[in-house]
């Protein structure tokens, strides 16, 4: 049978850091979809990927000292990496591309001169406004207060040669794509698309660049690399084979159903997008959905401002699934949304161990302790007790696709939590236990109330399947379920299950999880994880003012011994040293330094100190100089050492 197809895909992933819950999240909801649209008997290619080209690449490469394809491999292929993460996850995409392939650089090189040569590309010179860490060029007019709209931070001056592609052509047919055709969704986003960007006038579009070379070279012009967003957006067709032998796909994948992306790249897909394929002849994808972001904190996840949430620690502390769920049954997929560790523990108490579960293992547990987990034949429905559920049950399928259909994925698994709560209720309704005193009288309706509980777990279990795969298939071993009663078919098909199933009761699926224990824990993990991404080793910047050299002369330093040091009472950080400073007179000096060093273990040694600074009083006591020490940070942490010197040297040795 030639099944019908379904293209999706998520945006491919810069490399340029490890990612975090934020591009787990986007992965996650297409991982959902597409394994839901297969489950519906759709052929479907799920595409990810990496964005591995442009000047932050290439900057953070020679910040580490490697080259800019090692720097990339290691975050795209190296422990922990994207394609670690995406195993980890359970994602099931069809195909990865990166930019880097051979077979990508060489179309996007053929995308550019066709475009060059039919005159939608032509040479000009740049003058404008480029944001680095977003790899966007704005004029000035698109500027917020002066810096990137996209995220805030300041932006260059930009002047070059460069190749501009003529996206003002292309301004009318997309303002009418947009508005007078589903093709951006939620709806929200299309009044912001044209509101902000289309009416002001679109511009051509700077397609070019001549100050760095890390990209796919404008292969008859040396010196050109094309823009990293030409190149990114084209991978959702040369992974499919357009103009490239290595793969056949296109005809038969494209146009893509949908592209998944985050709402600051909504710009880049539902206008540059559109405008490159129609330049190209070649149809629109049928849909753009971009999707809210995950905030932390109230701001947007990144790494620069140390706010990230390593999806490996949450993933390795709570199960894959228990992850997944959580980011698709917590926030709406169009708007953005708060994360927090109280959420997620929550959520997997309330919905997976307490509702989920526990239906299950009671469930199990009964047909176990009062059949020997084999239900009999005889069955007794009860029109009155049952109606309720096996409607509802009846119902779901269709609420669920409903909800899917329009990527609502918290609606969807809301429909089917509302049918699990109905079920737990049913049990306390029906109360097997008492039914269980007398077998004789109650045997077949005990049977049957087992054995609707049984069917509401099996067709819940089809619908969750794309959401937390493993479970689900734990669930349906556990509950007898043969092949064809996970199919979504027989979601639709009340009665699926052979009325005389086995099942098994197997161990606990959710564990509840102890939240303050957990969440002290957690928070520890996060805060090592979050020191661990700052930088190794951080001195401070050196002086750029110089310093006259008999102004330097006039600094008196000295060798001192430690006679005696205590702790200053009151003071978190002082500490009070008695010096022999080799005058006979001791001296005593204060130092900011009670975090690193304990008092005793001074004594005795030799240190220096500048000795001509006017005394000072700290917390009322004298303080007659300053030892010197080195200060630098270390993952973040202020560090502080002592400078300590040979004892041989004399006390009132002068260091010059
Ligand atoms: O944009 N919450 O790559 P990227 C939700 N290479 N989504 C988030 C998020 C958060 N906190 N942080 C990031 C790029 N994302 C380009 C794409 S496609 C041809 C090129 C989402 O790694 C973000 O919104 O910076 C985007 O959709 C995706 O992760 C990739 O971000």
């Amino acid at each position: 049978m030639n099944k019908n197809k379904y293209y999706i895909t998520t945006p491919i992933y810069y490399p340029s850091d490890k990612l975090h819950i934020g591009h787990t999240y986007c992965t996650v909801a297409t991982d959902a979809m597409a394994r839901y649209k297969r489950l519906q008997g759709y052929d479907v290619l799920f595409l990810t990927g990496t964005d591995e080209h442009g000047q932050k690449i290439e900057d953070k490469a020679k910040e580490a000292g490697v080259s800019p394809k090692q720097f990339v491999d290691n975050i795209v292929e190296g422990p922990r990496g994207v394609l670690d993460l995406w195993k980890l996850m359970n994602i099931s995409n069809d195909r990865f591309i990166r930019t880097t392939d051979d077979y990508h650089v060489a179309s996007v090189q053929k995308i550019f001169r066709k475009l060059y040569e039919q005159g939608d590309i032509y040479k000009g010179k740049y003058v404008g406004k480029y944001c680095k860490p977003c790899e966007s060029f704005w004029t000035e007019s698109q500027l917020v207060d002066g810096k990137c709209p996209d995220c805030g931070r300041e932006v260059q001056n930009a002047e070059e040669d460069a190749y501009f592609f003529r996206l003002s052509k292309y301004a009318d047919r997309i303002q009418d794509l947009l508005e007078n055709t589903d093709f951006l969704e939620p709806r929200a986003r299309v009044n912001e698309m044209v509101n902000n960007f289309i009416k002001p006038g679109l511009e051509d579009l700077c397609v070019s660049r001549t100050s760095f070379t890390w990209g796919v070279p404008v292969d008859f012009d040396p010196g050109h690399v094309v823009y990293v967003w030409v190149d990114a957006l084209s991978n959702y067709i040369t992974a499919l084979g357009y103009d490239n032998d290595k793969y056949e796909d296109y005809d038969s994948f494209w146009p893509a159903d949908v592209h998944f992306v985050g709402k600051e790249i909504v710009r880049f897909h539902s206008i540059i997008w559109p405008a490159i394929l129609m330049a190209l002849g070649l149809p629109l994808p049928k849909k753009v959905y971009g999707h809210g972001w995950l905030l932390l904190d109230g701001g947007k996840m990144s790494k620069s401002k140390g706010n990230v949430v390593d999806p490996y620690i949450l993933a390795e502390r709570f199960g894959v699934d228990a992850l997944r769920f959580f980011l698709l049954r917590t926030f709406p997929f169009g708007s953005d949304g708060n994360f927090s560790n109280e959420a997620l523990i929550q959520t997997i108490n309330v919905d997976l161990a307490n509702d989920l579960g526990n239906l299950v293992s009671r469930t199990t547990a009964m047909a176990e302790k009062y059949f020997g987990g084999t239900l009999p034949a005889n069955q007794q429905t009860d029109e009155a007790l049952d109606g309720g559920l096996t409607a509802m049950v009846s119902a779901l399928r269709g609420k669920y696709e409903a909800a899917m259909e329009r990527f609502q994925f918290q609606d969807a698994l809301a429909e089917v939590f509302q049918v699990i709560s109905r079920a737990n209720k049913y049990i306390d309704e029906n109360a097997p236990w008492a039914l269980a005193k007398d077998m004789e009288q109650n045997g077949a309706r005990l049977a049957r109330v087992l054995y609707n509980l049984l069917e509401t777990i099996r067709v819940c279990t089809v619908l969750l399947s794309p959401f937390i795969p493993s479970s689900c298939e734990q669930i349906f071993e556990r509950i007898g379920a043969c092949d064809a009663c996970r199919s979504w078919e027989s979601a639709a098909q009340w009665g699926s299950l052979s009325a005389t199933v086995t099942v098994s009761k197997g161990a606990n699926l959710f564990p509840r999880i102890d939240a303050e224990k957990e969440l002290a824990e957690l928070e520890a993990l996060q805060a090592e994880a979050a020191k661990a991404a700052l930088p190794a080793l951080e001195i401070e910047p050196y002086a750029q003012e110089q310093v006259d050299f008999d102004t330097f002369c006039k600094s008196d330093f000295r060798a001192v011994k430690v006679k005696a040091c205590e702790a200053v009472k009151k003071s978190a950080k002082l500490l009070k040293f008695t010096l022999d400073d080799g005058t006979g007179t001791d001296r005593q000096i204060l130092s900011g330094i009670a975090m690193w060093y304990k008092p005793e273990e001074l004594v005795g040694k030799t240190l220096v100190a500048i000795v001509n600074l006017p005394p000072r009083k700290m917390m009322g006591q004298e303080s007659c100089g300053m030892l010197l020490s080195a200060v630098h940070n270390e993952h973040g942490e202020e560090k502080l050492n002592l400078l300590m010197v040979d004892d041989a040297i004399p006390a009132g040795a002068k260091l010059c």
